[in-house]
């Protein structure tokens, strides 16, 4: 592969959690995911994944992930694979992990695999023989989402220690939060979560976290996140209704008054308007959200080249 930078540390296999990565690994992707964004504004297309079948297998809903993961690994010349869950044999009942062997036996080499279960993807890493990237299991965790957070956090406000980034909403449910709980304070920032009592519960045990008011959370934050409210998951059961979680933990451009004047505004998406954030302060000036969605394909083209040994 013809990547110009010194050699990266990177000794995985798979991308499961960024729990148990180093600091050095984590800027190690990030600085090759620019790099990647770099190849990709002047239209290079070293295709170092040439050998490489990629197969994606969502068992949950995706558009962004998906979307993303199947650019990324085309873009460094990868053979890609999406397998149509209703049109394929796990509609008759087979096993994720009969599933996966039976992609690696037909040539897959690297699996993305976005699973219900928390946990599926490690799973998948030991009885499986492929290459496994967690694209979200669960309440578990959403690393890529976490990296490319990290990135466009990174692109808005340079190094990140010492900054104060604020997380609202519903944590509890959020594989994306919790992957983020781990991101940033290695990076160097103090998180801050406000959210209903049942979403906040025992995230102050975690290190460099503090779980307080909305006010507080907000008050001079350098960079705040909302969380979508995930229904899905029975968030509904954590909040009176839905009118109280928005008048009392919703976005909105008043509350971003407590935070520093130019403290830009992320959700890792889907929105839902109107609920966690308003749809003027989505589309303002200060959201990076359409960021956040355009730095997952070249964060995503790091970590499978980075999985695949081919950085
Ligand atoms: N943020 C995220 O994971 O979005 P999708 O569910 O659309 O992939």
């Amino acid at each position: 592969m013809s990547v110009a930078s010194p050699p990266h540390t990177w000794p995985r296999r798979h991308l499961l959690n960024i729990d148990g990565m180093t600091r050095a690994e984590v800027e190690a992707c990030l600085d090759l995911a620019v790099e990647m964004r770099e190849w990709r504004e002047r239209g290079e297309r070293p295709e170092p994944l040439r050998n490489e079948t990629v197969g994606l297998a969502f068992y949950e809903a995706s558009t962004r992930t998906r979307v993303s993961f199947e650019l990324a690994a085309r873009a460094l010349g990868a053979i890609v694979i999406d397998l149509s869950l209703a049109g394929s044999s796990v509609a008759k009942g087979e096993s994720l992990i009969d599933t996966l062997r039976t992609l690696r036996r037909t040539g897959v080499t690297i699996c993305v695999l976005r699973h219900a279960s928390s946990g599926a993807p490690h799973l998948a890493a030991r009885e499986t023989g492929l290459r496994i990237v967690n694209a979200g299991d669960g309440t578990h965790a959403h690393p890529t989402q976490a990296l490319l957070d990290a990135l466009t956090l990174r692109d808005a406000l340079g190094a990140l220690d010492g900054r104060k980034v604020a997380i609202v909403g519903d944590i509890a449910h959020s594989r994306v939060a919790r992957s983020n709980l781990h991101l940033l304070p290695m990076l160097g920032a103090q998180v801050w979560l406000a959210g209903p009592p049942a979403f906040v519960r025992g995230f102050d045990d975690w290190p460099g976290v503090h779980v307080a008011t909305i006010e507080e959370t907000l008050d001079g934050a350098d960079a705040v996140m909302t969380l979508r409210l995930q229904l899905e998951r029975d968030a509904g059961a954590g909040v009176p209704s839905l009118r109280e979680y928005t008048w009392r933990w919703g976005l909105t451009s008043e509350r971003m008054l407590l935070a520093r004047p130019d403290a830009p505004v992320l959700h890792p998406g889907p929105t839902n308007e109107g609920v966690e954030i308003t749809a003027e302060l989505a589309a303002s000036g200060r959201s990076l959200i359409g960021r956040q969605v355009e730095n997952g394909v070249p964060v995503r083209m790091a970590v499978l080249a980075l999985v695949a040994g081919a950085a």
